[in-house]
């Protein structure tokens, strides 16, 4: 079946069986491979997309059901040339160990951001509870969660 979608401002068609993962068609038939397979069981949030604005574990979201919505992966937030605040924020306190979860903490922070642009210590710790980070960065992504905050202001 063919879903279309609208993916970090584009059209683009899926032919796929609907209750295929968001994440699938993102990665292997989109070629956007920001979005990262950690668990596939929504515990890890590797996978993360905004879905109509809202972060969406698009390991557990079917692509079906998002048919005509508007999906945004990392390469929609900002380029290497235009990076978003929450990017450059990563960039500058040097968050990434390995890098496989950023993704989901990147994706997760923006949204945060956009709707609270002056977070409490306890709200940011709140919206980006359930996420992982095997490697340990989580204090440098507090730090540049707070840093993404002062370049917003
Ligand atoms: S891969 Fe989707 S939440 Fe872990
Ligand atoms: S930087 Fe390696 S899992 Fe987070």
């Amino acid at each position: 079946m063919k879903v279309n979608l609208v993916v970090n401002g584009k059209h683009a068609t899926v032919d796929a069986d609907p209750a295929m993962p968001l994440l699938y068609a993102l990665r292997d038939d989109l070629g956007l491979n920001n979005p990262k397979f950690g668990c596939g069981r929504a515990q890890c949030g590797a996978c993360t997309v905004h879905v109509n604005g809202v972060p969406t574990r698009s390991c557990v979201t079917p692509v079906g059901s998002t048919a005509g919505k508007n999906v945004t992966t990392m390469s929609g937030l900002g380029t290497a040339e235009k990076p978003h605040p929450v990017q450059a924020a990563f960039i500058a306190e040097q968050v990434p160990q390995c890098g496989y979860c950023l993704n989901g903490w990147v994706m997760t922070a923006a949204a945060l951001l956009r709707d609270n642009p002056t977070p409490s210590d306890a709200q940011i710790r709140t919206a980006l509870a359930g996420l992982k980070c095997r490697c340990g960065t989580h204090m440098a992504i507090l730090r540049a969660v707070k840093r993404a905050v002062t370049m917003i202001a």
